[in-house]
């Protein structure tokens, strides 16, 4: 509802000129400090799929690791991080992924999907898409059913919840 929306809006802290100047960093360290905006935020990310299977919640490094273990909880599902290269200890898969200026690379444990599980891709924010696409591809290389990929919040000037729906992702976010 837009009263909901205004709530988690207010919830969500701007920064101006971060990281770099000409920017407003959306800083959601003060809706996670809130106690009743992050218990209603993550009830709405995960509404569609309460009582449906979901056998694991893919997040991605660093603040969709929050957001993912509340949800993955809530859901009875398992969690998966996918992290910057370098990080997991184990045998991982790898892939380049754009950022807004250059690229990066993002890994996953190659056990960490069965094929054909259920999975829900977690992250704060979505801008451009480029970390979210290289995120459901990895996934969907491992074989995983990619059933929606949510976020708190939406930057839509930049896309990147169209690019994710081109690709026939689900997209749920909560604020623009
Ligand atoms: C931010 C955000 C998303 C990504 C969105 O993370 O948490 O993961 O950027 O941008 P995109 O849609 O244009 O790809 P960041 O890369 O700043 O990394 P961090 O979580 O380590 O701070
Ligand atoms: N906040 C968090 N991550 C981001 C942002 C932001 O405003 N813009 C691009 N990635």
């Amino acid at each position: 509802s837009p009263a909901f929306e205004n709530d988690l809006k207010a919830a969500i802290r701007a920064i101006p000129d971060y990281p770099k100047p000409g920017i407003i960093f959306r800083d959601i360290t003060t809706l996670l400090g809130s106690a009743r905006a992050f218990r209603r935020a993550v009830d709405e990310l995960v509404q569609p799929w309460a009582g449906s299977k979901i056998d694991k919640i893919a997040g991605i490094e660093a603040r969709g690791f929050i957001i993912g273990g509340a949800i993955a909880h809530q859901l009875s599902a398992g969690f998966i991080p996918i992290r910057k290269k370098g990080k997991l200890p184990h045998k991982s898969v790898r892939i380049a992924y754009s950022l807004e200026y250059g690229i990066d690379e993002m890994e996953m444990h190659e056990d960490a999907v069965t094929p054909g599980e259920r999975v829900i891709l977690v992250d704060d924010l979505i801008a451009t898409g480029g970390t979210a696409e290289g995120a459901v591809k990895l996934l969907r290389q491992m074989g995983a059913e990619v059933v929606s990929a949510v976020f708190m919040v939406d930057l839509p000037e930049l896309g990147g919840a169209d690019k994710l729906r081109a690709l026939g992702v689900n997209v749920r976010t909560l604020v623009s």
